[in-house]
């Protein structure tokens, strides 16, 4: 006789209130623990972090980089391998996104002049924030129902912008990679910005590059006379345009090995291998890194094409099938591709680290996903030769594989992919290998430029502001046919749109209450020890002056299980009507708010141990806000979390366990 089916799942903790405090709440009968904060030593000898920004910058590249975000959890066994139902040790790898440069120095960054004219003047300070970017892999430990960090793991490993990587894939030791650091194009230095994250069936990490490119400093009008219309079209589509984020380039005078310079792509010498012109085409990639052979050296895995990579979700993992994973590229209308590997996953190469990356990883086939009005969709193959991708393509003459895979937001433009608002994470269901991904919001989207998959423009004010376009965000679900990730077609809907439930029913479309109110998703992942338990995380600036960003617990259904709905959107003297697909309204029963951060943070990245009764979560720039000029006044920053008092703010890794001890979230 067939089993009996099991109970439903059921969310098993109380919903949590909106809030402005302060600090990390979770539902009564759960506890949250500070486990790694910026500046944490992670090598014996290293002091602890005076947080006063006095801290010797040689000493941060064994240090808790800042702004904390996607994050894996890799079991490990006593023979210090993978083990991924390890529920007591493990490696724990996360990404440093970006860095809040108040509290990092004595008082903010010191910086003369202003404009284009500005500088910095203080070497030592661009040091730290170079180590304060990229990755942590740490070894954590459970003793007793405690988890800490080991400070003094032979594991444990910074990975930051000055860390060496090589390239693989079409773009490797082509002439668009070469630098003077590496003439032959085939490494660069560093990773920056990195997001979201992912993984591999072979127990590596992946980190994505996201926004990179703000980082560069190109002046228009030094180096735009001496660069062909190609190029120039390739730094306006990535948005290289400017005096470059933290002003790492004006540093002088340089290191021998440019360790400044590198941030310019200014053309100096006579050929690409006496200068950085190409620096940035060594940003926007996904990278692979063994966090069980520390010193291995990062891979950039050019396969999987260079856009503002937010994280790379693997799909369902069948022996015998190809391996895929599924990418945003968050910024405005831009697009959620798919990487499918040529290789069919063969289990034995469970453990083979990097080398194992290179089977999979560096030969397959990259699409990008059209939302068609009838709930359908295509995958657009992006190659040399096919879907308009030529010499002949009127907006970018792409000349050969490497040039599709570095400018492949043109590649996409020239296919007719769909334009997104803003895809943030993907989230693969493991129940039934449907695929969830976020669209966080976007400003931009005009009421009457809405489409099936982006259906919304309308205006919430904000304290009276007017808050356009998509203000709220949504998460849009897909099935790729036949359940085969190498499937070239897909069918589709929103799960959940993101709104005030105090907004009008036309704004409220999930029918959203007190409990389960949010804005702008972000981080999403479903438990992988509680099959169909999905969590969502918010970075979100539209509904903070009623709450700090949050992470929600979600039962989701499946594709399908809403209807057809036709949206009203409103803004000001201009209507519009637009056809879409809409899934179920969850009700409290089926999305209901976990976790409210502190004053100011983004809530991002996640994980669990290997038996979910530890829940990894990281709270991103508390107080990232505060004024330059209230550096002195200790009582005007925004946050102190997580030292309270007069302490400044510190980015932080919590662990959430139940007091009972059980699965969090059931
Ligand atoms: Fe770094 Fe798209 O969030
Ligand atoms: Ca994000
Ligand atoms: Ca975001
Ligand atoms: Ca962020």
């Amino acid at each position: 006789a067939p089993a009996p089916s099991p109970a439903p799942m059921k969310l098993g903790f109380n919903a949590v209130a909106k809030s402005l405090a302060d600090v990390v709440t979770v539902p009564a009968g759960y506890t949250a623990s500070v486990l790694y904060r910026l500046g944490d030593p992670i090598a014996s000898g290293v002091a602890a972090y005076k947080n006063d920004g006095t801290d010797d910058a040689t000493t941060y590249d064994r240090r808790a980089g800042d702004h904390h975000d996607g994050m894996t959890f890799f079991g490990m066994n006593a023979s210090n391998k993978w083990d991924a139902a390890n529920a007591s040790r493990g490696m724990l790898v996360m990404n440093h996104e970006a860095i809040t440069p108040l509290f990092l120095h004595p008082a903010g960054q010191t910086i003369t002049g202003t404009g284009n004219a500005a500088v910095r003047t203080v070497a030592d300070e661009v040091l730290r924030e170079f180590y304060l970017h990229g990755v942590s892999a740490i070894e954590v430990n459970k003793s007793g129902s405690t988890w800490s960090y080991k400070q003094d793991s032979t594991f444990n490993r910074r990975v930051h912008t000055l860390t060496e990587m090589t390239f693989s894939g079409p773009a490797a030791k082509t002439d668009y990679l070469k630098t003077k650091y590496s003439t032959d194009g085939s490494k660069t230095r560093g990773t920056l910005n990195n997001c979201a994250n992912g993984t591999t069936p072979w127990g590596t990490y992946l980190t994505c590059e996201e926004n990179w490119a703000g980082y560069f400093r190109r002046i228009k009008a030094n180096d735009d006379p001496q660069r062909t219309a190609k190029e120039i079209a390739s730094f306006t589509r990535y948005g290289v345009a400017s005096a470059g984020r933290e002003l790492w380039a004006t540093v002088t005078p340089d290191t021998a090995d440019n360790l400044y310079g590198r941030w310019n792509t200014e053309v100096i010498g006579a050929t690409a291998v006496d200068d950085y012109r190409n620096g940035s085409n060594t940003y926007g990639w996904v990278v692979e890194i063994d966090p069980f052979a520390p010193t291995s050296t990062p891979k950039k895995r050019t396969a999987l094409g260079r856009f503002g990579h937010e994280g790379a979700c693997l799909g369902p993992v069948v022996v015998g099938k190809p391996l895929v994973w599924y990418m945003g590229d968050d910024s405005q209308n831009e697009y959620l591709y798919k990487f499918v590997s040529t290789k069919n996953w063969d289990a034995a190469d469970v453990g083979g680290g990097i080398a194992a990356g290179d089977k999979y990883m560096d030969d397959g086939k990259l699409y990008v996903a059209k939302f068609k009005a009838d709930g359908t969709g295509d995958w657009l193959e992006l190659k040399l030769g096919v879907n308009n991708i030529t010499s002949g393509y009127a907006g970018y003459a792409f000349a050969d594989a490497a040039d599709v895979v570095i400018n492949v937001r043109h590649a996409a433009d020239a296919a007719g992919a769909t334009k997104m608002d803003r895809p943030e994470w993907t989230a693969v269901n493991p129940k039934n290998g449907e695929v969830y991904l976020t669209l966080t919001n976007n400003s931009a989207r005009p009421v009457t430029g809405t489409d099936a998959a982006n259906p919304r423009s309308y205006n919430d004010p904000k304290n009276g502001v007017d808050q356009k376009g998509n203000p709220n965000g949504h998460i849009i679900r897909f099935a790729d046919a036949g359940g085969d990730p190498a499937a070239v077609t897909f069918k589709w809907d929103v799960y959940l749109f993101g709104a005030r439930s105090t907004a009008s029913a036309d704004v409220n479309l999930s029918a959203l209450g007190a409990d389960n109110d949010f804005s702008s998703p972000d981080g999403m992942w479903f438990s992988q020890a509680a099959p169909g338990l999905l969590w969502i995380e918010t970075d979100d600036g539209k509904y903070t002056d009623v709450t700090n960003c949050m992470l929600l617990g979600a039962l989701p259904g499946k594709v399908g299980d809403g209807a057809a709905k036709t949206i009203t959107n409103v803004d000001g003297g201009t209507t519009a009507t637009q056809a879409t697909f809409v899934g179920k309204a969850p009700g409290t029963d089926g999305l209901r708010r976990f976790l409210v951060g502190p004053v100011d943070c983004e809530i991002t990245g996640i994980a669990e141990s290997g038996d979910g009764r530890a829940l990894f979560v990281n709270i991103q720039h508390p107080g990232e806000n505060t004024a330059k000029a209230n550096i002195s006044d200790p009582t005007k920053f925004l946050s102190h979390w997580p030292q309270g008092g007069t302490a400044r703010p510190r980015s932080a890794t919590v662990v959430i366990t139940k007091d009972d001890g059980g699965l969090i979230g059931l």
